[in-house]
């Protein structure tokens, strides 16, 4: 598809999305003074600053600063790229996408893919038919009963058997037309480190194959039918492959995406056992981790479907660590974190197992707040009886309470705390505000970012009034164009905000090459930041007569020169001071800089 077929392609979807129902669809919506209002889906709120313009077609969250275009929305919202947004509002309106033009490179890499995908689809139905269908599965078949898993849900998560030989599945394989290199890109054999040659790389194991969520078929998890044989790990995973990574897989996020969605909350286990034996017991909203930490692109593929995660690990020491370690990840992703604690059992599979659905669904009921459950493991994890041990314990509950935005909360937390560790509450609150000073101030450093600290960049970097009148500037440079000249030569550039300064030359640049910028554009190309302020300047735009707009933009340059100005005024008195004492000619030079940037300043006022 060439770029102009794209972007037409791109306007059709545009024209005919309706903003407020794309949006209303996942975010409840009300209406006051001309915009729809709701909590925001990209950070945990309360009180509803999340805004959308249905005719100009833009969202903006005044609590956290994120905002665009429709497809922007669409994007955040479901954890998908920006043209894959449009290619899905287009399926939703039945809109044909244009066909694709690959190039002879990328045709060729896509053709080697879906033989990829191919090859372990066969391979799922060799170790299944292997499993249900042959005498020698009968080994496999009498494992799986043994753990109290029925033909019904081998069926349904199409687990398997691989045969206990070295070269079986690659003979059969190889047989029909694929290469042992294509079989190794998948990780289904691997080389002969002695001799030349391939081998199967999982034998005599029961085959958990682990699917995306388009429905591919993209690794095997293999388990060892003794554990007691240590020679070989319990599980066998399929290597990190060009379809297989581990970090942005969940077990079983194919079959539960719907229970999760209906729910509105998923529930984590560490092991491909327990997601298999919750959902067959009927818990459906249930994923698994592939024995890998768990990582903010997990967050993400879950909070398409659900805002609200609960940890269900497993009852010893390990899975408690990994609970702990995954809770900050997903509390930064926007979360509502929740952890259950098992109470009898070592982990949810042998829980549901002994007591059923009823009971675990009881425990689930029960689950505590992040908050909670990190105090809890602090105070029975840390020594809290010295005044050393107890501002240790504090040290290590402050993280997870210093992002709770309501006051009420706040204080709550702060008796809890100050209570459980014996503490005095205004230590507690003060070592909290010191704790916020300091986690802001680390988060300037690149590579951490804080949805406080956005917040605070977008609202705390300059008076109100200087900041509004930047963004009338911008708005009017967005309308006209040709304006842009003019503002870069009568205002530094450094009164702009960063976002800002890159809407402008990001303007500049277009108006350079006689083009005309659109709503498209600037979402494809500008950054998540610049879009979102955009977003926020054009969505305040008043629709008054253009005289009035000119005016107000003439007002707003002026305010911004008087402000620069008057910098410059308080710069060179200071300096002059300094020269007062010292060489005369210097100081009459500098007063004379003076009166001319006073003259300056009178100037603008008489406009
Ligand atoms: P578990 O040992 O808790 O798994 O490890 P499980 O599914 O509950 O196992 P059983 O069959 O009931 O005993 C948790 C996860 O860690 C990974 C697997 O993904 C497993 O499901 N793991 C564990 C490995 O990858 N390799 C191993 O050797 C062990
Ligand atoms: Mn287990």
């Amino acid at each position: 598809m060439g770029s102009a077929e794209l972007n037409d392609f791109v306007k059709r979807v545009s024209e005919r999305t309706d903003v407020y129902s794309v949006v209303s669809a996942y975010v409840p919506l009300t209406q006051k003074s001309g915009r729809y209002w709701g909590r925001c889906p990209f950070h945990n709120e309360k009180t509803a600053s999340f805004s959308v313009s249905a005719d100009k077609g833009l969202f903006y969250c005044f609590g956290c600063g994120a905002g665009g275009n429709i497809f922007k929305f669409l994007s955040l919202i479901e954890n998908i790229s920006y043209f894959e947004a449009v290619k899905l509002q287009a399926r939703r309106l039945g809109i044909d996408l244009p066909e694709k033009k690959y190039s002879p490179e990328e045709e060729r890499r896509r053709r080697e893919e879906k033989i990829l995908y191919r090859i372990n689809e066969l391979a799922q139905d060799f170790y299944y038919e292997y499993l249900t269908k042959t005498a020698r599965g009968e080994i496999g078949r009498k494992y799986l009963a043994g753990r109290g898993i029925t033909a019904e849900t081998i069926e349904n998560f199409k687990l398997g058997y691989a045969p206990d030989e070295w070269e079986n599945l690659l003979t059969k394989f190889t047989r029909q037309d694929f290469s042992p290199q294509q079989l190794e890109a998948v990780g289904l054999v691997a080389k002969r480190k002695n001799s030349s040659g391939y081998y199967d790389r999982f034998r005599g194991r029961v085959m958990i194959p682990i699917i995306d969520v388009f429905g591919h078929v993209v690794g095997f998890g293999g388990r060892v039918l003794n554990s007691e044989d240590e020679n070989s790990p319990k599980y066998l995973n399929t290597p990190e492959t060009v379809l297989f990574n581990k970090r942005n897989l969940l077990f079983g996020l194919d079959k539960s995406n719907r229970a999760i969605s209906a729910a509105g909350a998923a529930i984590v286990v560490e092991g491909y056992m327990d997601a298999i034996s919750l959902f067959s017991a009927g818990v459906k909203n249930v994923v698994a981790t592939l024995g890998t930490a768990f990582t903010p692109e997990h967050a993400k593929l879950i909070q398409r479907y659900a805002r609200k995660i609960i940890f269900c690990y497993d009852n010893d020491d390990a899975g408690q660590r990994a609970t702990i370690r995954a809770l900050p990840i997903v509390q930064q992703a926007g979360a509502e974190v929740y952890v259950v604690k098992i109470s009898d059992g070592k982990d949810p599979d042998e829980f549901i197992r002994k007591h059923g659905k009823e009971k675990f669904e009881e425990l689930i009921k029960s689950a505590q707040t992040l908050i909670d459950y990190r105090i809890k493991y602090v105070l029975a994890n840390t020594e809290h009886a010295t005044t050393g041990g107890k501002f240790r314990a504090l040290q290590e509950i402050l993280p997870v309470v210093v992002n709770i935005e309501n006051d009420i909360l706040c204080a709550e937390y702060c008796k809890r705390i100050s209570a459980a560790l014996v503490l005095d509450e205004q230590l507690v609150a003060k070592a909290w505000k010191k704790f916020l000073k300091q986690m802001q101030e680390t988060a300037h450093q690149p590579g951490k970012k804080f949805i406080a600290v956005k917040r605070q960049k977008i609202f705390e970097r300059t008076d109100p009034i200087i900041r509004a009148s930047c963004e009338v500037v911008l708005r009017m440079v967005w309308h006209e164009n040709d304006m842009i000249d003019y503002v870069l030569t009568v205002l530094p550039t450094e009164i702009f905000s960063e976002p800002q300064r890159e809407i402008l030359f990001w303007l500049k640049n277009y108006e350079e090459q006689g083009r005309r910028a659109n709503q498209m554009n600037a979402a494809e190309e500008l950054s998540d930041e610049a879009n979102a302020q955009l977003s926020r300047i054009l969505m305040d735009g008043s629709d008054e007569p253009l005289d009035t707009e000119i005016k107000l933009f003439n007002d707003s340059v002026n305010i911004l020169r008087r402000d620069v100005l008057l910098k410059k005024y308080h710069r060179i008195l200071a300096q002059s001071e300094g020269y007062k004492s010292g060489d005369q000619e210097i100081y009459n030079k500098s007063i004379q800089e003076l009166i001319k940037v006073k003259k300056e300043i009178d100037n603008l006022k008489g406009n």
